[in-house]
């Protein structure tokens, strides 16, 4: 199998429709994301100057959102780095497996949804950068 890159993460723009009294966006499984999505969840009241998601995920498909607020995606494949700021409710990035991805940068009160392809699995989980690089080569 093509080894996964920084390059196979995509910026998605979700349908937004729009309303007076607000807008409502949709994500369906295997339209909006190209997987089935088997769990849901967000990260919130993360203090400032916090960081979070220092992992990479052997399976794991993500679509990752901020629902509200804004902060920064950086993903990095053991090559190249990317950083995404998400700052929309109706942008994503979609995460193949096998990318090393952190999260910083959070403004107040931000929420970042993320839309999963499994459920929690701690097997599935890469936590240190080295085993990351080793697991890519
Ligand atoms: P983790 O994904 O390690 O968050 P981060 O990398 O941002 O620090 O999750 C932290 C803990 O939360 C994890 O050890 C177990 C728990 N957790 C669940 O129980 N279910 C979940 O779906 C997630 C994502 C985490």
């Amino acid at each position: 199998m093509r080894e996964t890159t920084v390059y196979d993460c995509t910026l998605v723009e979700l349908p937004k429709n729009h309303f007076d009294r607000g807008n409502i966006t949709a994500v369906n499984e295997c339209l909006e994301v190209p997987f089935d999505i088997q769990r849901v969840y967000y990260l919130y009241d993360v203090p400032g100057g916090e960081s979070r998601g220092g992992h990479g995920h052997k399976q794991l498909q993500q679509l990752i959102v901020a629902a509200s607020g804004s902060f920064d995606l950086i993903i990095d494949d053991g090559r190249i780095k990317r950083t995404f700021h998400l700052a929309r409710p109706n942008m994503g990035v979609y995460m193949p497996a096998g990318i090393w991805r952190e999260l910083d940068n959070f403004s107040s009160g931000s929420i970042c949804l993320v839309l999963a392809s499994h459920e929690y699995d701690e097997q599935d989980y890469i936590r240190a950068y080295g085993d990351y690089l080793n697991y890519k080569k």
